[in-house]
């Protein structure tokens, strides 16, 4: 065990005992120890549910989109049936990987030697295969991992044995349902790969406390620090809330469903570990995590908007801004990785809960469902 590793574990002890009003910034191991980012990758990405697109993107019977989650490929795809399944990417003859981009087929092909396989992962043609005598296709079927649409959001799970998605997030459904994201349309999708821990950038999207001072011309604007509010976090996800200001102009006041007081609050929400959503009546925005090591972070995130009334230039304006604004995020959250590495890197106290409440929030979650196993490892 690294002195790091039990630094981890005695402020992971203190964040489940402490209050919010007296909680503290993590030790710097907490991004930078491998030892921890194992065990995250063991228990929580290759155990939790993880966002890994919209449904927009698979609309129809046939198409698929590739997706890497916790290193392990897979392909979700839309079935003849209408179901989405999360495959395994992985050719079971000799392993190379069948879909590489989104597309649209009747069949999965592998490229190599052009085994094919159904939209449900069973094995339907392999060239000359039948030559062998003790060939079972049934041997050769893609593995499924469990697959749930949620708002629009399409969640897999690569725990074959976990619980149903949709029951786990109820409370945080009854607080977003109203803005009605399954009925948004995606304006926009994109990659990134950050050099920051994945946790950092969870914080980040998290707090409200950087808002006015990092965003100062762009987020700012529209989400200023000044109107900032915790959300009590649930069991499986945390939040907090920021008001528009009332004179700022918006595109939709959003779906009828949502009182005036939701409409001018945006909910930002982070589904545990790593997927992240930014809800507003007009428009909001996504980000899926996925680590790539202690210092990289692998996010896919989109745009999705409410309505008809948006025009393409106000679109653009839109996109513009998430891009200003995660170059801002950038920024810091890359050098923050030197600072970690740093001999006189010591964490400071957190603002009042209404900023950095979420940070706190994160930090339980972690020692919830890492402490027993660090405590083995121990
Ligand atoms: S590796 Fe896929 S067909 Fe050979
Ligand atoms: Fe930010």
């Amino acid at each position: 065990m690294t002195d790091g590793f039990a630094t981890v574990r005695t402020a992971l002890r203190r964040a489940l005992a402490s209050s919010h009003h007296e909680a503290r910034a993590m030790p710097a191991a907490f991004y930078t120890d491998p030892d921890l980012a194992a065990l995250e990758v063991e228990h929580l990405f290759k155990k939790e549910w993880h966002c890994v697109g919209r449904v927009e993107e698979i609309t129809e019977p046939g198409q698929v989109m590739p997706y890497r989650l916790a290193n392990e490929p897979l392909a979700i795809v839309h079935g003849r049936d209408g179901t989405i399944r999360a495959l395994s990417n992985v050719c079971r003859h000799r392993g190379t990987l069948i879909v590489r981009d989104k597309g649209r087929s009747q069949r999965l092909v592998c490229p190599y030697h052009h085994w094919s396989y159904e939209l449900d992962g069973r094995l339907a043609a392999a060239p000359r295969i039948q030559e062998r005598d003790d060939f079972r296709f049934a041997d050769c079927r893609l593995p499924e991992f469990p697959c749930e649409v949620w708002m629009g959001f399409v969640y897999v799970n690569l725990d074959s044995a976990a619980r149903p998605l949709a029951p786990r997030l109820a409370d945080l459904e009854a607080l977003v349902a109203p803005y009605h994201m399954e009925e948004m349309w995606l304006g926009w999708l994109g990659e990134e790969v950050w050099e920051t821990n994945w946790k950092a950038m969870v914080e980040n999207y998290m707090e409200g406390y950087h808002l006015t001072p990092l965003h100062r011309n762009t987020l700012n604007n529209l989400n200023p620090t000044s109107l900032a509010r915790h959300i009590p976090a649930g069991e499986h996800w945390f939040g907090y809330e920021v008001g528009f200001p009332e004179d700022l102009p918006r595109v939709t006041a959003g779906h009828p469903d949502l009182t005036k007081q939701q409409s001018d609050t945006c909910i930002m929400a982070m589904v545990q570990p790593g997927s992240g959503i930014g809800l507003a009546a007009d428009y909001s925005s996504f980000l899926c995590l996925q680590p790539e090591g202690t210092d990289r972070v692998r996010y896919k995130g989109g745009i999705l908007f409410w309505g008809d009334a948006w025009t393409q230039g106000a679109v653009d304006r839109a996109v513009e801004l998430f891009h200003k604004t995660m170059a801002e995020d950038r920024s810091v959250l890359e050098p923050m990785m030197q600072g970690y590495r740093s001999a006189h890197h010591e964490s400071g106290p957190l603002a009042p809960p209404s900023l950095e409440g979420p940070i706190l929030d994160l930090a339980r979650y972690v020692g919830r469902r890492l402490l027993p196993a660090m405590d083995e490892t121990a």
